[in-house]
């Protein structure tokens, strides 16, 4: 064994290791020979390669594994939640029905009641007027005056809780017919402030048109109502906007301050006492009521001593 070095004669290991200092020709042709063995190693190669990808997407997989465990568990969080907003619609939807329901039943009832107040009131008064004192005369005129201005209160009322409960079919209709019927009912307020009402080019809206009368109606008489010193002007315009059309009713009235924008929406809420204008802060919650009903929206921008703009939207025919 004389510590001779014994070449490697299958050199398959290492195939080209013997090979280097061949001429490139012995090489090509070695190679040729070698070349099942080379292959072999490639494939192992490619074998490797093949194992390592397939390494990769299984960790892949793991974590596409974990990331669908996680969005199902947001999902389900998901259905969760909606489970809860639509328990919570349900009860609100109940419990409106129900306000409805019972806005509508008490200012029913109420009527009648109030109509024996009212009428025996008037009666005393007229049957006796000639042994009742001054002051005697005087309460009864408060008491009359008190019942009729619940009378207004509760027909308010009734209206504002029909708005859902007894819904019409909302169809094509002209708006411009609608402000028309408007006007007609407000002629005595209008000749009586002597008050300029006009409109541009109104369009066909889906809508009911009983109720875009009582919007217009609301929204300019508050625009006559709360006039300051000149006489009021008040300007109706419809402007397109996409597949709705946005209406503006502009006065140049009083005006409001920013704050109180949302709650002069709010049933009952009125910004002046009744002395010095009447009303029972009904008239824009209607509006808002019935914008709803729409699915539109009512705003406003305005500011004290310049006037105001109120904005809605509905549904293009
Ligand atoms: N065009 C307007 N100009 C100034 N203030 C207004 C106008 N419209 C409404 N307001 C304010 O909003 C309040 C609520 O209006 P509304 O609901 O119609 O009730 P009401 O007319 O019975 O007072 C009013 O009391 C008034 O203070
Ligand atoms: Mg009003």
């Amino acid at each position: 064994m004389g510590g001779a070095i014994e070449e490697p004669i299958d050199s398959s290991d290492r195939p080209f290791d013997g090979l280097r200092s061949a001429s490139p020709i012995l090489r090509g042709s070695v190679m040729a020979e070698l070349s099942p063995g080379h292959e072999l190693e490639r494939a192992e190669e490619y074998g490797r390669a093949l194992l390592n990808i397939l390494e990769d997407f299984t960790g892949e997989r793991a974590r596409a594994g974990e990331t669908q465990k996680a969005i199902l568990n947001i999902l389900e969080d998901l259905d969760d939640e909606k489970a809860k907003m639509e328990a919570a619609n349900l009860e609100l939807r109940r419990s409106n029905a129900e306000l409805e329901q019972f806005a509508y039943v008490a200012s029913h009832d109420l009527q009648e009641p109030l109509r024996m107040i009212s009428s025996y009131t008037q009666l005393l008064e007229s049957r006796y007027k000639d042994q009742l004192d001054e002051k005697a005369k005087r309460y009864i005129f408060y008491a009359v005056d008190g019942a009729t201005r619940m009378q207004g209160l509760i027909s308010d009322l009734l209206l504002y809780s029909r708005v859902g409960s007894h819904p019409r079919p909302l169809l094509r209709i002209d708006s411009h017919a609608a402000l028309g019927e408007a006007i007609r009912n407000l002629g005595a307020a209008i000749a009586e402030s002597h008050a300029l009402v006009t409109n541009g080019d109104l369009p066909l809206v889906h809508a009911d048109r009983v109720q875009l009368a009582q919007v217009f109606q609301n929204l300019i008489g508050n625009a006559i109502k709360f006039r300051g010193a000149l006489s009021p002007r008040v300007h109706v315009t419809a402007r397109r906007e996409g597949a709705t059309w946005q209406f503006c009713v502009r006065d140049n009235g009083i005006g409001i301050e920013p704050r109180h924008f949302e709650r002069i929406f709010v049933i009952f809420q009125r910004l002046h006492s009744r002395d010095e204008y009447p009303g029972t802060g009904i008239g824009l919650a209607l509006c808002r009521r019935i914008v709803d009903r729409h699915g539109g929206r009512i705003w406003l921008e305005s500011e004290p001593g310049k006037g105001s703009a109120f904005f809605f939207t509905l549904q293009a025919a």
